[in-house]
């Protein structure tokens, strides 16, 4: 995997947006509320650009005192399966640790097979289920697994 890894906060917000829209079509942010987010107290992030500078991760996180909350994480269709996912996961993990913080924690939707994967494949731990978390256009509500990290 060639990749380069820069702050989220660098990032055009329309091309963040157009991503969140690819990887989360029910529940997509917006440029705006992307910048909402990274404007809230300790959130953090990071973009993987291409050889060809296409945006093709990001990953989201707020990090208070003691614990990080995942906020969102994405690749884009054509690059999956070929490592950033868990670049970015191993990234934030890092970064999470250095920080002195001692939790990551998040919410991931119960049908979600490659999150799941992803997660349990770096030592996520499943912590319990929320019934009915996510709204899905099409379809019921989806129960969201919680899962946590610890760092210490
Ligand atoms: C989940 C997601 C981020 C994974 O990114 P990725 O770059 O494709 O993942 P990686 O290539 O780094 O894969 C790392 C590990 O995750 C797991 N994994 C990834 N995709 C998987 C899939 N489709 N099914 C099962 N496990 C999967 C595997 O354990 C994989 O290791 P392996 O390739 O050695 O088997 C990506 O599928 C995505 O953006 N999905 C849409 C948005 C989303 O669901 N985000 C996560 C919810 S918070």
């Amino acid at each position: 995997m060639s990749a380069i890894l820069l702050p989220a906060r660098d990032a055009n917000l329309s091309g963040l947006a157009a991503l969140h829209l690819q990887c989360f079509p029910d529940e997509a942010w917006d440029s705006a509320a992307l910048a909402t987010v990274l404007a809230m107290p300790g959130a953090d992030g990071r973009v993987v650009y291409g050889a060809t500078a296409d945006m093709q991760g990001m990953i989201l996180d707020q990090c208070l005192g003691e614990e990080a909350e995942i906020l969102t994480l994405g690749v884009s269709a054509a690059a999956r399966r070929g490592g950033i996912g868990r670049f970015l996961l191993s990234d934030l993990i890092q970064r999470t640790r250095q920080s002195g913080a001692r939790r990551i924690v998040l919410e991931v939707a119960a049908d979600n097979d490659a999150g799941l994967g992803l997660y349990d494949s770096l030592g996520f731990q499943r912590d319990g289920r929320r019934r009915g978390y996510y709204r899905r256009k099409a379809g019921p509500n989806i129960d969201a697994w919680r899962l946590s990290l610890s760092l210490i």
